[in-house]
Protein backbone atom coordinates (compact mmCIF):
# COMPACT_ATOMS: atom_id res chain seq x y z
CA UNK A 1 0.00 0.00 0.00
CA UNK A 2 1.62 3.36 -0.86
CA UNK A 3 2.77 4.85 2.34
CA UNK A 4 0.86 8.34 1.94
CA UNK A 5 -2.24 6.69 2.73
CA UNK A 6 -1.49 4.71 5.46
CA UNK A 7 -1.90 6.74 8.77
CA UNK A 8 -4.11 6.44 12.15
CA UNK A 9 -7.63 7.94 10.21
CA UNK A 10 -7.25 5.31 7.13
CA UNK A 11 -6.66 2.43 9.73
CA UNK A 12 -9.24 3.21 11.87
CA UNK A 13 -11.38 3.36 8.95
CA UNK A 14 -10.22 0.55 7.69
CA UNK A 15 -11.27 -1.29 11.07
CA UNK A 16 -14.53 -0.05 10.95
CA UNK A 17 -14.92 -1.18 7.35
CA UNK A 18 -16.93 1.24 4.59
CA UNK A 19 -20.50 1.18 6.74
CA UNK A 20 -18.35 2.37 9.80
CA UNK A 21 -16.67 5.09 7.96
CA UNK A 22 -20.02 6.14 6.92
CA UNK A 23 -21.86 6.33 10.50
CA UNK A 24 -18.51 8.17 11.07
CA UNK A 25 -19.06 10.77 8.68
CA UNK A 26 -23.48 11.32 9.40
CA UNK A 27 -22.78 11.75 12.98
CA UNK A 28 -19.56 13.89 12.47
CA UNK A 29 -21.07 17.13 14.37
CA UNK A 30 -18.17 19.40 13.11
CA UNK A 31 -18.87 22.85 11.20
CA UNK A 32 -19.25 22.44 7.57
CA UNK A 33 -15.96 23.85 6.13
CA UNK A 34 -15.94 26.71 4.39
CA UNK A 35 -15.05 26.22 0.15
CA UNK A 36 -11.86 26.20 -0.73
CA UNK A 37 -9.39 27.73 -3.92
CA UNK A 38 -9.58 24.40 -5.81
CA UNK A 39 -5.80 23.39 -6.66
CA UNK A 40 -6.71 24.15 -10.27
CA UNK A 41 -9.49 26.39 -10.26
CA UNK A 42 -10.18 29.35 -12.09
CA UNK A 43 -8.29 31.77 -9.70
CA UNK A 44 -5.32 28.99 -9.63
CA UNK A 45 -5.24 29.57 -13.78
CA UNK A 46 -5.66 33.27 -13.42
CA UNK A 47 -2.43 33.41 -11.05
CA UNK A 48 -0.51 31.86 -13.45
CA UNK A 49 -2.00 33.70 -16.51
CA UNK A 50 -0.64 37.15 -14.61
CA UNK A 51 3.03 35.93 -14.16
CA UNK A 52 5.30 37.68 -16.33
CA UNK A 53 6.35 34.56 -19.06
CA UNK A 54 8.45 34.67 -22.23
CA UNK A 55 6.51 31.71 -23.97
CA UNK A 56 10.09 29.67 -23.97
CA UNK A 57 9.99 26.35 -22.54
CA UNK A 58 12.68 24.86 -21.10
CA UNK A 59 11.77 20.66 -21.23
CA UNK A 60 13.06 18.25 -18.44
CA UNK A 61 12.90 14.75 -17.72
CA UNK A 62 13.62 13.40 -14.18
CA UNK A 63 13.85 9.87 -13.90
CA UNK A 64 13.81 8.92 -10.58
CA UNK A 65 14.99 5.23 -9.83
CA UNK A 66 17.09 2.97 -7.85
CA UNK A 67 21.19 3.38 -8.17
CA UNK A 68 24.07 2.76 -6.48
CA UNK A 69 26.09 5.94 -5.60
CA UNK A 70 30.02 6.12 -5.07
CA UNK A 71 30.11 8.17 -2.23
CA UNK A 72 33.85 8.65 -2.66
CA UNK A 73 36.19 6.87 -0.22
CA UNK A 74 35.37 3.78 -0.94
CA UNK A 75 31.97 4.10 0.49
CA UNK A 76 28.76 3.26 -2.01
CA UNK A 77 25.38 3.29 -1.12
CA UNK A 78 22.47 1.57 -3.01
CA UNK A 79 19.86 4.29 -2.96
CA UNK A 80 17.28 5.93 -5.00
CA UNK A 81 18.54 9.83 -7.36
CA UNK A 82 17.36 11.56 -10.15
CA UNK A 83 19.77 9.72 -12.31
CA UNK A 84 23.10 11.51 -9.97
CA UNK A 85 23.89 12.11 -6.38
CA UNK A 86 23.11 15.33 -6.76
CA UNK A 87 20.51 15.44 -9.22
CA UNK A 88 21.49 17.29 -12.09
CA UNK A 89 20.54 20.92 -11.81
CA UNK A 90 17.92 22.07 -14.02
CA UNK A 91 18.36 25.72 -15.13
CA UNK A 92 15.52 28.15 -16.47
CA UNK A 93 15.57 32.09 -17.38
CA UNK A 94 13.27 33.68 -15.26
CA UNK A 95 9.83 33.91 -17.61
CA UNK A 96 10.58 30.29 -18.85
CA UNK A 97 7.80 27.80 -18.42
CA UNK A 98 9.36 24.61 -16.84
CA UNK A 99 8.17 21.39 -18.75
CA UNK A 100 9.25 18.93 -16.18
CA UNK A 101 8.57 14.74 -16.96
CA UNK A 102 8.86 13.09 -13.95
CA UNK A 103 9.25 9.43 -14.93
CA UNK A 104 9.02 6.92 -11.69
CA UNK A 105 10.90 4.21 -11.99
CA UNK A 106 10.60 3.93 -7.89
CA UNK A 107 8.65 0.95 -6.64
CA UNK A 108 6.87 3.10 -4.70
CA UNK A 109 4.63 6.43 -5.65
CA UNK A 110 6.62 9.58 -5.51
CA UNK A 111 6.52 13.44 -6.91
CA UNK A 112 8.32 16.59 -7.40
CA UNK A 113 8.21 19.61 -5.08
CA UNK A 114 9.14 22.65 -6.11
CA UNK A 115 10.48 24.21 -3.34
CA UNK A 116 10.63 28.02 -2.39
CA UNK A 117 8.77 28.62 -6.18
CA UNK A 118 5.55 30.39 -6.08
CA UNK A 119 3.83 28.62 -8.51
CA UNK A 120 0.46 27.41 -9.64
CA UNK A 121 -0.74 25.34 -7.16
CA UNK A 122 -1.71 21.93 -9.21
CA UNK A 123 1.69 22.03 -9.56
CA UNK A 124 3.52 21.96 -6.01
CA UNK A 125 3.75 18.18 -5.92
CA UNK A 126 2.26 17.48 -2.60
CA UNK A 127 -0.04 14.34 -2.46
CA UNK A 128 -2.56 13.99 -1.99
CA UNK A 129 -3.29 17.60 -1.44
CA UNK A 130 -2.67 18.95 -4.71
CA UNK A 131 -2.06 16.17 -7.06
CA UNK A 132 -2.24 12.00 -7.11
CA UNK A 133 1.17 10.80 -6.40
CA UNK A 134 2.65 9.37 -9.59
CA UNK A 135 2.63 5.66 -9.13
CA UNK A 136 5.36 2.89 -10.12
CA UNK A 137 5.97 2.79 -13.82
CA UNK A 138 4.02 6.01 -14.54
CA UNK A 139 4.77 9.70 -15.72
CA UNK A 140 3.74 13.02 -14.95
CA UNK A 141 4.39 16.39 -16.57
CA UNK A 142 4.74 19.48 -13.99
CA UNK A 143 4.22 22.69 -16.63
CA UNK A 144 4.46 25.98 -14.93
CA UNK A 145 5.91 29.59 -15.09
CA UNK A 146 9.27 30.26 -13.29
CA UNK A 147 8.97 34.21 -13.07
CA UNK A 148 10.97 34.66 -9.95
CA UNK A 149 15.01 34.71 -10.44
CA UNK A 150 16.79 32.79 -7.39
CA UNK A 151 18.17 29.48 -5.83
CA UNK A 152 15.72 26.60 -5.01
CA UNK A 153 15.97 22.97 -5.12
CA UNK A 154 12.98 20.16 -5.89
CA UNK A 155 12.42 16.71 -4.00
CA UNK A 156 9.56 14.62 -3.63
CA UNK A 157 7.15 15.21 -0.96
CA UNK A 158 6.07 11.54 0.18
CA UNK A 159 7.01 10.55 3.09
CA UNK A 160 10.86 10.37 4.06
CA UNK A 161 11.23 9.99 0.33
CA UNK A 162 13.56 13.46 0.50
CA UNK A 163 16.12 11.49 2.90
CA UNK A 164 17.24 9.07 -0.09
CA UNK A 165 18.96 10.52 -2.57
CA UNK A 166 15.88 12.26 -4.27
CA UNK A 167 16.86 15.76 -4.51
CA UNK A 168 18.51 18.80 -7.29
CA UNK A 169 18.69 22.40 -7.37
CA UNK A 170 16.71 24.77 -9.14
CA UNK A 171 18.52 27.87 -10.57
CA UNK A 172 16.44 30.49 -12.12
CA UNK A 173 18.62 33.20 -13.80
CA UNK A 174 17.78 36.72 -13.75
CA UNK A 175 18.11 37.79 -17.33
CA UNK A 176 19.38 41.29 -16.00
CA UNK A 177 21.68 39.32 -13.27
CA UNK A 178 22.56 42.86 -10.94
CA UNK A 179 25.54 41.28 -9.25
CA UNK A 180 29.22 40.60 -11.09
CA UNK A 181 30.99 37.53 -10.75
CA UNK A 182 32.98 35.38 -12.62
CA UNK A 183 32.15 31.91 -12.01
CA UNK A 184 29.52 29.90 -10.06
CA UNK A 185 29.22 27.19 -7.89
CA UNK A 186 26.17 25.24 -6.19
CA UNK A 187 26.97 23.63 -3.03
CA UNK A 188 24.45 21.06 -1.81
CA UNK A 189 24.72 20.24 1.38
CA UNK A 190 23.04 16.25 2.88
CA UNK A 191 23.15 13.94 5.82
CA UNK A 192 23.16 10.67 4.40
CA UNK A 193 22.53 7.49 5.93
CA UNK A 194 20.11 5.57 3.02
CA UNK A 195 21.95 2.24 2.05
CA UNK A 196 24.75 2.70 4.77
CA UNK A 197 22.85 1.91 7.90
CA UNK A 198 19.71 1.24 6.61
CA UNK A 199 16.72 3.62 5.16
CA UNK A 200 15.27 6.38 5.92
CA UNK A 201 11.72 4.41 6.61
CA UNK A 202 13.35 2.40 9.00
CA UNK A 203 14.74 4.98 10.72
CA UNK A 204 11.55 6.58 11.33
CA UNK A 205 10.17 3.40 12.29
CA UNK A 206 12.59 3.69 15.16
CA UNK A 207 11.61 7.23 15.80
CA UNK A 208 8.23 6.16 16.17
CA UNK A 209 9.08 3.97 18.39
CA UNK A 210 8.71 1.04 16.27
CA UNK A 211 11.84 -1.20 16.17
CA UNK A 212 13.99 -0.22 13.13
CA UNK A 213 12.34 -3.05 11.25
CA UNK A 214 11.73 -3.14 7.89
CA UNK A 215 8.07 -2.90 7.69
CA UNK A 216 6.77 -0.57 10.56
CA UNK A 217 4.50 2.42 9.77
CA UNK A 218 5.67 3.19 6.06
CA UNK A 219 6.65 -0.24 5.11
CA UNK A 220 7.39 0.11 1.49
CA UNK A 221 11.37 0.38 2.04
CA UNK A 222 11.71 -2.88 0.90
CA UNK A 223 14.62 -5.09 2.70
CA UNK A 224 17.20 -2.70 3.12
CA UNK A 225 20.49 -3.04 4.66
CA UNK A 226 20.37 -4.72 8.20
CA UNK A 227 20.90 -1.75 10.60
CA UNK A 228 23.84 -1.77 12.22
CA UNK A 229 24.76 -3.55 15.27
CA UNK A 230 23.17 -2.33 18.40
CA UNK A 231 19.90 -3.81 18.47
CA UNK A 232 17.04 -1.05 19.00
CA UNK A 233 18.84 2.48 18.17
CA UNK A 234 20.59 2.16 15.28
CA UNK A 235 19.27 5.50 13.93
CA UNK A 236 18.39 7.72 17.07
CA UNK A 237 20.99 10.28 18.16
CA UNK A 238 20.68 11.52 21.69
CA UNK A 239 22.72 13.86 23.32
CA UNK A 240 23.57 16.39 20.19
CA UNK A 241 23.61 20.07 21.67
CA UNK A 242 24.30 23.40 19.73
CA UNK A 243 24.08 26.63 21.40
CA UNK A 244 23.10 28.36 18.39
CA UNK A 245 20.61 26.08 17.87
CA UNK A 246 18.78 26.73 21.69
CA UNK A 247 19.59 23.05 22.60
CA UNK A 248 19.25 19.71 21.31
CA UNK A 249 20.49 19.88 17.58
CA UNK A 250 18.60 16.61 15.96
CA UNK A 251 17.39 13.24 16.51
CA UNK A 252 18.74 11.20 13.60
CA UNK A 253 22.65 9.66 13.49
CA UNK A 254 24.24 9.89 10.08
CA UNK A 255 27.36 8.52 9.16
CA UNK A 256 28.13 10.88 6.92
CA UNK A 257 27.62 14.27 6.10
CA UNK A 258 28.04 14.58 2.12
CA UNK A 259 28.85 18.57 0.44
CA UNK A 260 27.40 17.68 -3.50
CA UNK A 261 27.05 14.08 -2.87
CA UNK A 262 31.06 13.51 -1.76
CA UNK A 263 32.16 12.18 1.70
CA UNK A 264 35.01 14.63 3.64
CA UNK A 265 37.71 12.05 2.87
CA UNK A 266 37.14 12.43 -0.67
CA UNK A 267 35.42 15.47 -1.24
CA UNK A 268 34.54 17.27 -4.71
CA UNK A 269 37.50 19.69 -5.62
CA UNK A 270 36.38 23.69 -7.13
CA UNK A 271 39.32 24.35 -9.55
CA UNK A 272 39.89 28.51 -10.13
CA UNK A 273 42.28 31.19 -9.53
CA UNK A 274 43.59 33.64 -7.08
CA UNK A 275 41.10 37.09 -7.33
CA UNK A 276 38.67 35.51 -8.98
CA UNK A 277 35.28 36.33 -7.79
CA UNK A 278 33.15 33.32 -7.13
CA UNK A 279 28.98 33.13 -6.32
CA UNK A 280 28.28 29.81 -4.13
CA UNK A 281 24.64 28.98 -4.15
CA UNK A 282 23.93 27.06 -0.92
CA UNK A 283 21.56 24.20 -0.85
CA UNK A 284 20.54 22.26 2.35
CA UNK A 285 19.00 18.84 1.43
CA UNK A 286 19.25 17.26 4.24
CA UNK A 287 17.06 15.62 6.78
CA UNK A 288 17.51 16.23 10.17
CA UNK A 289 21.10 18.53 10.14
CA UNK A 290 21.68 22.39 10.30
CA UNK A 291 25.39 23.34 8.86
CA UNK A 292 27.50 25.86 9.77
CA UNK A 293 29.01 26.60 6.84
CA UNK A 294 32.80 28.22 5.98
CA UNK A 295 35.40 28.49 3.72
CA UNK A 296 39.14 28.36 5.31
CA UNK A 297 40.85 31.60 4.79
CA UNK A 298 37.89 33.95 3.35
CA UNK A 299 35.11 35.97 4.42
CA UNK A 300 31.35 35.65 2.48
CA UNK A 301 29.47 38.47 1.74
CA UNK A 302 25.55 37.06 2.06
CA UNK A 303 23.76 38.49 -1.36
CA UNK A 304 20.44 36.44 -1.02
CA UNK A 305 18.48 33.91 1.04
CA UNK A 306 15.84 31.41 0.43
CA UNK A 307 16.47 33.32 -3.25
CA UNK A 308 15.81 36.79 -2.26
CA UNK A 309 18.14 39.44 -2.00
CA UNK A 310 19.00 40.99 1.01
CA UNK A 311 21.37 44.01 2.21
CA UNK A 312 24.83 42.47 1.48
CA UNK A 313 26.51 41.31 5.15
CA UNK A 314 29.81 40.08 5.09
CA UNK A 315 30.21 37.06 7.63
CA UNK A 316 32.71 34.51 8.54
CA UNK A 317 29.83 31.36 8.78
CA UNK A 318 26.84 30.58 8.29
CA UNK A 319 24.04 28.18 9.99
CA UNK A 320 21.88 26.63 7.36
CA UNK A 321 18.67 24.84 8.38
CA UNK A 322 16.75 22.30 6.30
CA UNK A 323 15.22 23.44 3.29
CA UNK A 324 17.16 27.10 3.29
CA UNK A 325 19.18 28.55 0.79
CA UNK A 326 22.11 31.28 0.99
CA UNK A 327 24.20 32.77 -2.15
CA UNK A 328 27.54 34.15 -1.20
CA UNK A 329 30.36 36.05 -2.97
CA UNK A 330 33.18 35.27 -2.44
CA UNK A 331 36.65 36.72 -3.95
CA UNK A 332 39.50 34.02 -3.73
CA UNK A 333 42.95 34.00 -2.49
CA UNK A 334 45.43 31.54 -3.47
CA UNK A 335 45.98 28.12 -1.97
CA UNK A 336 44.13 25.12 -0.93
CA UNK A 337 40.60 25.84 1.43
CA UNK A 338 37.97 23.45 2.60
CA UNK A 339 34.90 24.62 2.58
CA UNK A 340 33.69 23.38 5.97
CA UNK A 341 29.68 22.08 6.65
CA UNK A 342 30.14 21.60 10.54
CA UNK A 343 27.01 19.07 11.41
CA UNK A 344 25.82 21.94 13.80
CA UNK A 345 25.80 19.78 16.98
CA UNK A 346 26.62 16.02 15.74
CA UNK A 347 30.41 16.79 15.90
CA UNK A 348 30.83 15.59 12.42
CA UNK A 349 31.65 17.24 9.19
CA UNK A 350 31.12 17.32 5.52
CA UNK A 351 33.50 19.25 3.33
CA UNK A 352 34.65 20.38 -0.27
CA UNK A 353 37.94 21.69 -1.25
CA UNK A 354 38.54 24.86 -3.16
CA UNK A 355 41.78 25.30 -4.97
CA UNK A 356 43.48 28.09 -6.76
CA UNK A 357 46.50 27.31 -6.09
CA UNK A 358 49.85 24.44 -4.81
CA UNK A 359 49.42 22.75 -2.01
CA UNK A 360 48.34 19.14 -0.43
CA UNK A 361 45.60 20.64 0.73
CA UNK A 362 44.13 20.43 4.49
CA UNK A 363 43.74 17.48 6.56
CA UNK A 364 40.00 16.35 6.59
CA UNK A 365 39.98 16.96 10.41
CA UNK A 366 40.99 20.27 9.73
CA UNK A 367 38.49 22.93 10.81
CA UNK A 368 38.28 26.76 9.75
CA UNK A 369 38.86 29.24 12.16
CA UNK A 370 36.22 30.74 10.57
CA UNK A 371 33.70 28.44 11.69
CA UNK A 372 33.98 30.11 14.78
CA UNK A 373 34.13 33.68 14.00
CA UNK A 374 31.22 35.96 13.09
CA UNK A 375 28.21 33.05 12.41
CA UNK A 376 25.33 34.90 10.37
CA UNK A 377 21.92 33.65 10.96
CA UNK A 378 19.02 34.34 8.68
CA UNK A 379 17.19 36.60 11.70
CA UNK A 380 20.60 39.10 11.31
CA UNK A 381 19.65 39.70 7.63
CA UNK A 382 17.28 42.63 6.39
CA UNK A 383 15.43 42.45 3.18
CA UNK A 384 16.93 44.46 -0.10
CA UNK A 385 15.23 47.44 -0.65
CA UNK A 386 13.41 46.08 -3.45
CA UNK A 387 11.70 42.88 -2.01
CA UNK A 388 10.66 44.49 1.12
CA UNK A 389 7.04 44.08 1.67
CA UNK A 390 5.36 47.41 1.73
CA UNK A 391 4.53 48.14 5.44
CA UNK A 392 0.80 46.95 5.94
CA UNK A 393 -1.20 45.92 9.20
CA UNK A 394 -2.03 42.17 8.79
CA UNK A 395 -5.56 41.47 7.68
CA UNK A 396 -5.47 38.20 9.54
CA UNK A 397 -2.98 36.13 11.71
CA UNK A 398 -2.86 32.58 12.29
CA UNK A 399 -1.12 31.84 15.91
CA UNK A 400 0.68 28.41 15.13
CA UNK A 401 2.37 26.70 18.05
CA UNK A 402 5.14 24.21 16.99
CA UNK A 403 4.30 21.37 19.15
CA UNK A 404 5.69 17.86 20.88
CA UNK A 405 8.66 16.01 21.37
CA UNK A 406 11.36 13.89 20.92
CA UNK A 407 10.50 11.13 23.73
CA UNK A 408 6.53 10.42 22.15
CA UNK A 409 7.52 11.85 18.67
CA UNK A 410 4.20 13.73 18.55
CA UNK A 411 5.38 16.46 16.59
CA UNK A 412 2.55 18.36 15.47
CA UNK A 413 0.73 22.30 14.81
CA UNK A 414 -1.27 23.70 17.83
CA UNK A 415 -0.86 20.40 19.08
CA UNK A 416 -2.60 18.42 16.44
CA UNK A 417 -0.77 16.13 14.48
CA UNK A 418 -1.68 16.55 10.44
CA UNK A 419 -3.71 13.88 8.62
CA UNK A 420 -3.10 13.07 5.64
CA UNK A 421 -5.90 11.70 4.92
CA UNK A 422 -8.04 14.98 5.77
CA UNK A 423 -5.81 17.14 4.65
CA UNK A 424 -8.65 20.15 4.55
CA UNK A 425 -9.89 19.37 8.24
CA UNK A 426 -8.23 22.14 9.91
CA UNK A 427 -7.08 25.10 7.39
CA UNK A 428 -5.56 27.82 8.37
CA UNK A 429 -7.89 30.04 6.27
CA UNK A 430 -6.45 32.95 4.24
CA UNK A 431 -8.49 35.23 1.69
CA UNK A 432 -6.93 36.50 -1.46
CA UNK A 433 -5.30 39.91 -1.24
CA UNK A 434 -4.55 39.66 2.57
CA UNK A 435 -1.65 40.35 4.60
CA UNK A 436 -1.37 37.36 6.13
CA UNK A 437 0.70 37.06 9.39
CA UNK A 438 2.06 33.77 10.55
CA UNK A 439 3.15 33.58 14.09
CA UNK A 440 5.26 30.32 15.01
CA UNK A 441 5.31 29.92 18.54
CA UNK A 442 7.85 26.88 19.18
CA UNK A 443 6.52 25.13 22.38
CA UNK A 444 9.20 22.81 22.16
CA UNK A 445 12.37 21.72 23.47
CA UNK A 446 13.98 21.58 19.72
CA UNK A 447 14.57 24.11 16.68
CA UNK A 448 12.40 23.69 13.64
CA UNK A 449 13.35 24.95 10.42
CA UNK A 450 9.49 25.99 9.35
CA UNK A 451 8.74 26.15 5.92
CA UNK A 452 5.76 27.80 3.62
CA UNK A 453 4.99 26.44 0.36
CA UNK A 454 3.85 29.18 -2.84
CA UNK A 455 4.78 32.38 -0.67
CA UNK A 456 7.94 34.06 -0.07
CA UNK A 457 6.93 35.89 3.43
CA UNK A 458 9.20 38.81 5.19
CA UNK A 459 10.65 37.75 8.51
CA UNK A 460 9.73 40.87 11.04
CA UNK A 461 9.09 43.97 9.93
CA UNK A 462 12.27 44.37 8.02
CA UNK A 463 13.64 40.89 8.04
CA UNK A 464 14.68 38.94 5.16
CA UNK A 465 12.34 37.40 2.27
CA UNK A 466 12.64 33.70 2.67
CA UNK A 467 10.24 30.50 2.22
CA UNK A 468 12.03 28.53 5.61
CA UNK A 469 13.16 29.88 8.73
CA UNK A 470 14.67 28.42 11.97
CA UNK A 471 12.59 28.78 14.65
CA UNK A 472 14.71 28.66 18.20
CA UNK A 473 12.86 26.40 21.03
CA UNK A 474 10.99 28.63 23.31
CA UNK A 475 11.28 31.43 20.77
CA UNK A 476 8.72 32.53 18.41
CA UNK A 477 9.10 34.06 14.52
CA UNK A 478 6.73 36.32 12.77
CA UNK A 479 6.58 36.29 9.31
CA UNK A 480 4.19 38.37 6.76
CA UNK A 481 2.96 37.18 3.35
CA UNK A 482 0.67 38.67 0.83
CA UNK A 483 -1.90 36.18 -0.13
CA UNK A 484 -0.99 36.71 -3.71
CA UNK A 485 -0.90 32.69 -4.84
CA UNK A 486 -4.39 30.88 -4.65
CA UNK A 487 -4.42 27.62 -3.64
CA UNK A 488 -3.61 25.03 -0.82
CA UNK A 489 -0.29 24.98 0.47
CA UNK A 490 1.64 23.04 2.75
CA UNK A 491 3.08 24.45 5.97
CA UNK A 492 5.41 22.25 7.90
CA UNK A 493 8.46 21.55 9.55
CA UNK A 494 11.78 20.88 6.86
CA UNK A 495 12.81 18.33 9.47
CA UNK A 496 12.03 15.30 7.36
CA UNK A 497 11.14 13.07 10.24
CA UNK A 498 9.02 16.09 12.30
CA UNK A 499 7.08 16.73 9.20
CA UNK A 500 5.99 13.19 8.41
CA UNK A 501 5.45 12.70 11.93
CA UNK A 502 2.73 15.66 11.59
CA UNK A 503 3.92 18.56 12.60
CA UNK A 504 2.80 19.81 9.03
CA UNK A 505 -0.20 21.97 8.03
CA UNK A 506 -2.39 23.48 5.26
CA UNK A 507 -2.64 26.94 4.56
CA UNK A 508 -5.82 27.32 2.00
CA UNK A 509 -7.31 30.12 0.24
CA UNK A 510 -11.54 30.84 0.48
CA UNK A 511 -12.79 29.95 -2.83
CU1 LIG B 1 10.96 21.36 0.67
CU2 LIG B 1 7.02 20.90 1.80
O1 LIG B 1 8.96 21.10 1.23
CU1 LIG C 1 10.94 20.12 13.41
Amino acid sequence: MPEFTVNRRSLLLAGLGAAGAGLLAACSDAPAAPPLVDPSGSPVARAEAARRATGRERPVTVTAAAATVDLGGGTTARTWTYGALPGTAIRTTAGDTLVATLDNRLPVPTTLHWHGLALRNDMDGVPPVTMRPVAPGDRFTYRFVTDRPGTYWFHPHVGVQLDRGLYAPLIVEDPREPLGYDEEWVVVLDDWLDGVTGTPDQAFAELRGGMGGSGGHAGHGGPGPAPAAGGGSSFMLMGATSDLLGGDAGDVRYPHHLVNGRTAADPEVYRSAPGRRVRLRIVNAGGDTAYRLALGGHRLTVTHTDGYPVRHEEVDALLVGMGERYDVLVTLQDGVFPLTALAEGKNAAGRALVRTGAGGGPAVTDRPAELNGRILAATDLRAADEVRLPGRAPDRTHRIELTGGMARYDWALNGRPFDMADPTAHPFLVGDGERVRLEFVNRTAMWHPVHLHGHTFQVGAEGPRKDTVIVLPGRTVVCDFDADNPGRWMTHCHNAYHGEAGMMGLVAYRA
